[in-house]
């Protein structure tokens, strides 16, 4: 496997990272994860876009342009022969540093961050769970993301936590909530349930982040007629939805047929969900075809 680090494409054997980089130290970087169809990077400049958010946020020097990205895409992709497939393509920008770096008072723009990607083929997997639909496990407030949820940062912590205990169980996903028990998001999703004609999922100002795949899906569903509104659910309300499902830009749409144990909507697959799936997998493929990478309408 060849994988890009600090501008150079190489053997993964041969890539080393220092431990003195604040990526390894504290966490301090980002990361995200976007699929390429068969070559194609779908809605990069929405993924370069909130990247670039997040840099700023953290001070974290970054390429905003699209255009830079899609290169190195490109590339990684050829050398690991991943240009006929679906591949998921992890961009990640740690902080960077050395033995005497002072990573607390030294200007950020004098650190030179530390570019990563990796590529993988996306699973059969995937498409399975697409199909079947999916279990999940509410978890405790406790594993919500914490204090800077709008940021992907390589503290994932709570995440990975939540996301073993419910694989531990047989449950594909956990589910976050609040304090006060509204739901947030998945660990590695976006949650949206059904009811009627009505489309809803959590607002960002609940603390969660905002996935690129998850606006996509609200654009879509308001072509398709739904209503859609970001307001606040809580737990009881995944029992008694129509349907339920996830978004993340590698599984796409996952619908959810059980929540700890409890089947939703007689644990099948509902119609809306398959509309959806099947309207983004039309919008991956316009896409494709008019081969932009810049902003979607
Ligand atoms: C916590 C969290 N929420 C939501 C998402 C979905 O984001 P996107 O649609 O941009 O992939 C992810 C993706 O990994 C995530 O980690």
């Amino acid at each position: 496997m060849k994988v890009h680090l600090g501008g150079e494409l190489i053997d993964a054997e041969q890539a080393c990272v220092s431990p003195f980089d604040a990526g390894y130290l504290y966490g301090d970087g980002i990361f995200d994860t976007l699929r390429c169809y068969s070559g194609f990077p779908y809605l990069l400049a929405e993924h370069i876009k909130r990247l670039a958010q997040e840099a700023e946020l953290l001070q974290l020097p970054f390429d905003p342009s699209p255009g830079t990205w899609n290169h190195l895409i490109r590339e990684l992709l050829e050398a690991n022969e991943l240009l006929e497939v679906d591949a998921r393509v992890r961009l990640q920008i740690s902080r960077g540093g050395e033995p005497d770096t002072n990573h607390i008072d030294t200007d950020p723009d004098r650190i030179t961050p530390m570019v990563f990607l990796h590529a993988r083929p996306v699973s059969e997997h995937t498409r399975r769970l697409q199909e079947e639909g999916v279990s999940v496990l509410t978890m405790q407030s406790a594993f919500a993301r914490g204090n800077f949820p709008q940021i992907k940062s390589l503290n994932y912590l709570p995440s990975i936590m939540a996301l073993r205990f419910a694989r531990a169980q047989g449950h594909e996903e956990a589910i976050l909530v609040n304090r006060q028990n509204k739901l947030l998001e998945g660990a590695t999703s976006n949650i949206f349930l059904l009811r009627g004609e009505t489309l809803r999922t959590p607002s960002p100002r609940l603390g969660l982040l905002p996935g690129v795949t998850r606006a996509r899906v609200m654009h879509l569903a308001r072509e398709l007629g739904l209503k859609v509104e970001e307001a606040a659910s809580e737990l009881r309300d995944l029992v008694t939805a129509d349907e339920v499902f996830l978004t993340g830009s590698v599984k796409e749409i996952v619908p959810v047929v059980a929540v700890d144990g409890s089947a939703i909507a007689g644990g099948k697959v509902g119609p809306w969900t398959r509309k959806l799936l099947k309207a983004y997998h039309e919008d991956v493929n316009k896409a494709r075809t008019a081969g932009n990478v810049s902003s979607s309408s």
